[in-house]
């Protein structure tokens, strides 16, 4: 038997629910039960019946599920990092809300909201401050949502997505640490960003703009704001693919995301926003043997701890009050 098959048949033996994020190989993802945007993986996940969730995504994905269902078993065939969400911890966390104190900003006049790109820690901290996560899908809402308490948003980790969002909604940013007038803005944000997103140009844009006079240009909201000013169209995962999907069939698009999903899009008239190959170096790791010998421990009750996720009781408490913030809007 190939591994796929074995796969197949380990999933039906096993209380097992496989789940893929869009930017993962096509031979993981063809299998799972569940696909998404991060958004849609962390309801999902949590409204499955299954004892064991095998989730094939960055850290902070399968730490999403964990917070809000401890009682779920949450294994990552490959417990791959997000370089965006290393991009801050705790201290990184505290250490900027000082810049912002110094600039004359308490900590009451300020209501954090934190990417879902992030780890729990972070979100645990963004919870305790009353504050609350999004995701590039729910962005907007949450933005606007935050701003009812007539409070500036501290936005942590993405600068782009903050910047975007702000723009988006005719609000004033700034970036700290980047000499940007802190006080004069309405969202403040973390100097953090997607190294795979940064790899999309302006000169990309022009290039095939003036390759193909009608191609639209569809990007994800964590590319420079100077990409998705001349953008067509901005969107999560989830929107780029409903977005491309409705297109007519001889529309010619490129799309500023990460590899595997844009070769997945359609077959033609789709292309890929760059030079280069923009593959996210973490997702991508995880292979059909990682995912076989996790289904193969969970039979053999040897799960290795370093594929399990913990997370400890207080960080659940306060992660989850800002993940509920966010379903609830
Ligand atoms: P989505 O929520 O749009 O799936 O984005 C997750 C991500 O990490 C994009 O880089
Ligand atoms: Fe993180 Fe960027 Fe990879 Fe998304 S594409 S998971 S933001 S490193």
């Amino acid at each position: 038997m190939n591994l796929k098959d074995e796969i197949l048949k380990l999933k039906e033996e096993l209380d097992v629910t496989l789940v893929a994020h869009y930017y993962q190989r096509d031979e993981v993802f063809e299998l799972a039960d569940i696909v998404g945007d991060s958004l849609e993986l962390a309801k999902k996940a949590k409204q499955t019946d299954s004892q064991y969730i095998v989730f094939c995504g960055v850290g902070f994905m399968g730490e999403s599920v964990k917070v809000l269902s401890p009682e779920k078993t949450v294994v990552m065939p490959k417990v791959a990092c997000c370089a965006m969400a290393r991009m801050i911890d705790e201290g990184y966390y505290e250490q900027n809300l000082k810049i912002i104190n110094d600039a004359g900003i308490k900590n009451e006049d300020l209501l954090p909201i934190t990417y879902i790109n992030s780890s729990a820690k972070v979100k645990a901290k963004v919870g305790e401050m009353g504050g609350m996560v999004c995701t590039s899908s729910n962005a907007y809402k949450i933005i606007e949502k935050g701003l009812e308490t007539g409070k500036k948003i501290f936005f942590v980790p993405d600068r782009c997505l903050g910047q975007n969002f702000a723009k988006q909604m005719n609000l004033k940013s700034a970036v700290v640490g980047d000499g940007t007038n802190l006080a004069d803005a309405d969202v403040i944000c973390y100097n953090g960003f997607c190294s795979v997103h940064q790899q999309f140009s302006v000169d990309d844009i022009e290039f095939y703009r003036n390759k193909y006079e009608d191609i639209l240009i569809a990007v994800h909201p964590e590319c420079d704001p100077s990409v998705c000013d001349a953008a067509d169209f901005v969107g999560s995962t989830s929107q780029l693919i409903t977005y491309i999907s409705e297109l007519p069939k001889e529309q010619k698009v490129a799309v500023g995301t990460e590899f595997n999903m844009v070769s997945r899009l359609r077959t033609e008239n789709t292309y890929i926003l760059s030079s280069t190959k923009p593959e996210c170096p973490t997702m991508n790791e995880t292979t059909l043997l990682d995912v076989y010998d996790t289904l193969l421990s969970i039979k053999n009750n040897n799960i290795s701890p370093e594929r399990e996720i913990f997370v400890d009781e207080n960080t659940v408490k306060y992660a989850k009050i800002a993940l509920q913030r966010m379903l609830e809007v």
